[in-house]
Parts: structure tokens; C-alpha cells; sequence
């Protein structure tokens, strides 16, 4: 298993699809609810994961703009999982010197929930180790356009590459080195569609609920393969 500081090219920051966890709970003929309860756990364990071994930040795609037009009952047990999430793993996360950072439009989410997720992120702010950055009603193309009204609104007459990027949620955060996605599908479904152009992709049939450190550590082991030439020769 990977050990803290004794690995080569680990990659900075590591973003995931977490795609599988309906499959999941159909293939045990469960509700889709208690895939992604299963789902929650997977994430306390990569989270785990990524600090073990010492990754800058973990990006992982929670809930998605598109994702509000799934079935009332699925969103609301998506809603209380975040909320148990907080209140389980907040100790945790201020113990683990990490980051809480969300990024997504939060407008239509249950104010409880909004107001839980702005303390855990007050709290966790001094912080200095790993971020750990969930998108929750996150669409990467919002994201872009949101950076580029702010300019026009501004009035900046010319956006550059770098006023651009200054106005995305990730702004603050290590570039994108590695997009993980599970359950087979090969998308990137709206996803950090800026922040992906120069990252590297690797895709798992393993559903989330099932993706434990062993399938973590051969994504890093992979990517530390990779020679990554940034369209360079
Ligand atoms: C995709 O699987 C998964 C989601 C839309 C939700 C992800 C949520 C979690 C992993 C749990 C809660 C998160 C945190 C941060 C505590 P799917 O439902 O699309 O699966 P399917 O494609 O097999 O139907």
C-alpha cells in the first residue's frame, strides 16, 4: 500500500465520478437508497485513502445540476446522507488537518443543509492539510459561464485564460492531474470540463460502492506510469 512521501509521481489533485452506486443496490435487489448509503461509505474510505498517501486534494462529484431531475425520494435520501455525513465526519476532518471545500450552486438545496456545509467549511478553513472538495449542484458549463458574466459584468473587455480560471470555484486549487470514473461508463458528464484539459483519465468497471484503496491505489500506481506530455514531444 501506498505510504505517505515515499511515492513518485503522485498526482497533486485527484477528482472522481462516483458512478454505480443505483447498479449497486439493483444487482442486491435493494433500493437505490441504500446504494448510495453504500456510496457514503466509499467516500469515507477514499478520503481516508487520499490522505495516507498524501494527495493534495480530492475532488469528488456528489450531486450534479442534472442530477434534480432524479425522483423527489432519491434526492431528499441524497440530502440526509450529506447532512449525516457532516455531522459524522466533521470531528474527523478537523482532526485530519483537512479542508472542507464545496463547489456547486447551493441555491436550491434545504437551508439546513446549506447552513451545515457553510460551518463545516468555516471550521475546517485554518486548516492546512488536504482539501477535500465536494461538488454538490455542480454543471462544469455553469461553471464557465458564471466565470465569464462575472468578467463582463466587471466590465473586462478581453478574457484571458488566467481572468478565467481566476473566476472558476477551483481557482484556489492544485491543477487537475487525475479524473477517476467508476462503474465503466466513459464520460465526463459535465464535469470540471475546464479544469480537465491537461488531466489524465482513468476508468473502473467497479462500481463506487465497491471501490475501496486496493482500486484507488492502482488509478495512482497507473497514473504514476503515465508520461504526461502537455501536447509537448
Ligand atoms: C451516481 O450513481 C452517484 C450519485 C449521483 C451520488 C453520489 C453520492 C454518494 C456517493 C453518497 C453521498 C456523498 C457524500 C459526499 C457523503 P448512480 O445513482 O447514478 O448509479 P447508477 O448509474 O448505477 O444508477
Amino acid at each position: 500500500m501506498f505510504k505517505k512521501g515515499k511515492v513518485k509521481n503522485l498526482p497533486r489533485h485527484v477528482a472522481i465520478i462516483m458512478d454505480g452506486n443505483g447498479r449497486w443496490a439493483k444487482k442486491r435487489f435493494l433500493p437505490r437508497k441504500l446504494g448510495h448509503k453504500a456510496g457514503a461509505e466509499a467516500v469515507r474510505r477514499a478520503v481516508e485513502y487520499a490522505v495516507e498517501v498524501g494527495l493534495e486534494c480530492l475532488t469528488l462529484y456528489a450531486f450534479s445540476s442534472e442530477n434534480w431531475k432524479r425522483p423527489k425520494d432519491e434526492i431528499d435520501a441524497l440530502m440526509r446522507l450529506l447532512l449525516d455525513f457532516l455531522h459524522k465526519e466533521l470531528s474527523n476532518l478537523l482532526d485530519k488537518n483537512i479542508i472542507l471545500k464545496i463547489i456547486g450552486d447551493l441555491s436550491d438545496f434545504p437551508e439546513d443543509l446549506q447552513r451545515e456545509l457553510a460551518d463545516a467549511q468555516n471550521q475546517t478553513h485554518k486548516n492546512n492539510g488536504m482539501t477535500l472538495c465536494i461538488a454538490l449542484g455542480y454543471g462544469g458549463q455553469d461553471e464557465i459561464l458564471m466565470a465569464v458574466n462575472n468578467l463582463i459584468d466587471a466590465g473586462v473587455k478581453k478574457i484571458t485564460k488566467e481572468s478565467l480560471e481566476s473566476g472558476l470555484y477551483t481557482s484556489e486549487l492544485p491543477p487537475l492531474d487525475l479524473l477517476i470514473r467508476t462503474s465503466g461508463e466513459q464520460r465526463v458528464s459535465n464535469f470540471l470540463l475546464w479544469q480537465v484539459a491537461y488531466s489524465e483519465f482513468w476508468f473502473t468497471s467497479v462500481l463506487w460502492p465497491d471501490f475501496d484503496k486496493k482500486e484507488f491505489e492502482k488509478a495512482l500506481v497507473d497514473f504514476g506510469k503515465r508520461q504526461r506530455r502537455y501536447g509537448d514531444v
